[in-house]
């Protein structure tokens, strides 16, 4: 692609402002990893179905894959490495949320949202937050315990 096409884009990413040189269509998800070595969201389906490249957009959940990077100029991006040491990464080991990890960003970044947006939120609210994403290696029970352990300390 011509050098033409790269423009440059400024992302606040985990409280950071970042200058990036971008092309218009690239993803978000494509530009944390490739660009700013942020590569704890995971690539899976890249079409918005599975949820593994979950960041947040203003504290919302979002699907970095089916979002252009432009799109987020402006907006305050987390992603799983801003949540390192939070009690919402704690539940998950303490709970033995995950298996071979691969969902695992993704689904701590819906459990943060849900515990920041719906506090009190009860059994049917997680389970519909939690469709949003696919693990495909272990039991949804014990993520659903760590999310419900988090909301039961607020
Ligand atoms: S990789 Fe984005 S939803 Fe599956
Ligand atoms: S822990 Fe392996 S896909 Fe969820």
């Amino acid at each position: 692609m011509p050098e033409t096409n790269k423009k440059v884009l400024i992302l606040s990413v985990n409280d950071e402002d970042k200058d990036i040189v971008f092309r218009p269509a690239d993803t978000l998800l494509g530009v944390l990893r490739g660009k700013l070595g942020l590569t704890g969201a995971k690539p899976g389906c890249l079409n918005g179905d599975c949820g593994a490249c979950t960041v947040l957009v203003d504290g919302i959940p979002m699907k970095s894959c089916i979002m252009l990077a432009i799109e987020a100029e402006g907006h305050k991006v987390t992603t799983i490495e801003g949540l390192i040491n939070t009690k919402t990464q704690a539940s998950f080991i303490k709970h033995f949320a995950f298996q071979c990890g691969y969902c695992t960003p993704g689904f701590i970044m819906v459990c943060h949202s849900l515990a920041e947006k719906q506090p009190h939120a009860d059994k049917a609210v997680i389970k519909e937050w939690m469709q949003s994403n696919i693990c495909r290696c272990t039991s949804y029970q014990e993520i659903e315990e760590a999310v419900a352990s988090i909301l039961a300390e607020e």
